[in-house]
């Protein structure tokens, strides 16, 4: 079901910097992004369904340039969800090779950018040279201290919940030790902030089995924009939308 956001609003006057971070505009530090509307923007075109997974692949790099000028410090990207093992085998293993293509052809420009990049989600069905590739972009950025890209492929929110249910049994944690806390982390997330924004891209209203441990205090941000069309506008426009929430986590606001 395709449907409009409500609260789109026009471009921010004066463009989000962190320089003008300080006149009470809140940037997120953690943004997720669901990366939707690929094949429609390439059937809009009559191109095959391939071509838009292309075009989104290569829409990534200048949103993670613009975040990182915006002052996000954690960006996570769902590629690829357990899910979506029930697409046709060519287009399955067509995002395998174009994530493989994309993490050996980035990888060093990330590494000097001083990107780290993490990779949430299963690694037992991939094949040993994607498993390779992405533990030696790990490898290689894992020291790194600048922006934080997390690539969540083979994701599944509920996979994640039952491998961490899995672990803690394996690991004889007795119950009364199970607290919210020590499940965080068994979490592929362990060492992430929780997201403080989902965008999703491409007009639909769901998380798909996206993070759903994580994201229980997250704001949402639907764009009815394809993802290969997401740009540095529609993030500022969408930034300064979360701008203006307010998030009061279950509590109530100082004047309340
Ligand atoms: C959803 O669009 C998109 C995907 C399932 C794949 C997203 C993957 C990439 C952009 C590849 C590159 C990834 C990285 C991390 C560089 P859809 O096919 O469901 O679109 P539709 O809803 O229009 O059919």
């Amino acid at each position: 079901m395709a449907s409009q956001p409500t609260d789109r609003l026009e471009p921010a006057a004066v463009p989000l910097t962190p320089a003008n971070n300080g006149d009470g505009r809140k940037v997120p530090t953690h943004v997720a992004i669901i990366m939707d509307g690929n094949g429609r923007w390439a059937q809009r075109r009559g191109l095959p369904r391939w071509e838009g997974h292309r075009a989104g692949t290569d829409n990534v790099n200048s949103i993670l340039e613009a975040m990182e000028q915006l002052g996000v410090k954690y960006v996570t990207l769902f590629a690829f969800s357990t899910e979506n093992w029930n697409r046709p085998r060519e287009e399955v293993l067509g995002l395998m090779a174009l994530l493989q293509d994309v993490v050996e052809r980035e990888t060093g420009r990330l590494h000097q950018r001083n990107v780290r990049v993490r990779y949430l989600g299963r690694t037992d069905r991939l094949t040993p040279q994607l498993r390779e590739c992405i533990q030696r972009s790990l490898d290689m950025t894992k020291h790194n201290t600048g922006l934080n890209l997390s690539l969540a492929f083979d994701y599944g929110g509920r996979d994640e919940i039952v491998h961490a249910v899995r672990r803690i049994v394996q690991d004889g944690i007795p119950p009364e030790q199970i607290t919210e806390d020590l499940f965080q982390q068994y979490l592929y997330t362990s060492d992430l902030p929780d997201p403080d924004l989902i965008i999703r891209t491409g007009g639909e209203l769901r998380l798909s089995n996206f993070l759903p441990w994580q994201s229980v205090y997250s704001e949402y941000y639907c764009s009815p924009v394809f993802w290969p069309d997401f740009d540095r506008d529609e993030l500022e426009r969408v930034l300064e939308a979360y701008s203006q929430r307010k998030r009061r986590f279950g509590g109530l606001d100082a004047a309340e």
